[in-house]
């Protein structure tokens, strides 16, 4: 399996990430051992999916974070189960989270634990082949923290060589690369043996750019 998930992090207004889907959604092909996530902010999450399941676009959206607690008195969070509703995926524990909102290892593992119960697939962030992976997970990216929004990726060689020890702890789990991918850059990560995909912010945020990277890719 390949996997583009696209990050907005805290970008675009719901009519932007609307006017994004009708840029993208026509433009990319259904194909078999391919998947294309968007993860756009939360208020954008209920209207993306609808738009993506009437198009019938071959998109998946996924949300950038979800509440570690069950449903309950927890004021700002938002819940796997209230998620479910329109998510497949959640990315959990970004640098940007775990730098910017005090996110441990710990609130992780219960995040994952939460999105795991209401079939949300987990997409963990690790900034090296040290960082803690919960139990259950399937799919993670590596994202090494220098290579985040600052235009100076890994390299593939090295990226793979994160990814392969990564997997000779956990075999059974896909790693996918993130930082610094833009559509010139992307094919060189995906032709890595141990990589299975990327996670791309900036550059998914340009509709143009980010249909490259998916045909490049695919
Ligand atoms: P970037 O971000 O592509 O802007 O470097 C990647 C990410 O943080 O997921």
């Amino acid at each position: 399996m390949k996997w583009i998930i696209a990050n907005f992090k805290s970008n675009k207004t719901l009519p932007e990430v609307l006017e994004w889907i009708g840029q993208v959604g026509p433009k990319i092909h259904s194909q078999e051992g391919v998947k294309v996530v968007l993860c756009p902010t939360f208020t954008a999450l209920e209207e993306a999916k609808t738009t993506i399941q009437t198009s019938g676009y071959p998109l998946l959206v996924g949300s950038q974070d979800l509440s570690p607690y069950d449903e309950g008195a927890y004021t700002g969070e938002e819940t796997a189960v209230i998620l479910k509703q329109f998510v497949d995926m959640a990315i959990l524990g970004h640098s940007e989270r775990r730098k910017n909102f005090g996110e441990t290892d710990e609130a992780v593992a219960k995040k994952v634990a939460q999105a795991l119960a209401h079939q949300i697939i987990p997409l963990v962030c690790v900034q090296d082949e040290n960082t803690p992976i919960p139990a259950g997970c399937q799919i993670i990216a590596y994202e090494p923290v220098f290579a985040i929004g600052t235009g100076q990726p890994d390299t593939p060689e090295n990226a793979n060589k994160v990814a392969e020890a990564i997997k000779q702890k956990h075999e059974e789990l896909e790693v996918l690369y993130g930082g610094s991918v833009n559509s010139t850059n992307c094919q060189s990560f995906t032709a890595m043996e141990h990589i299975s995909g990327l996670l791309v912010g900036k550059d998914s945020l340009d509709s143009e750019e980010f249909v490259k990277i998916v045909n490049a890719v695919t």
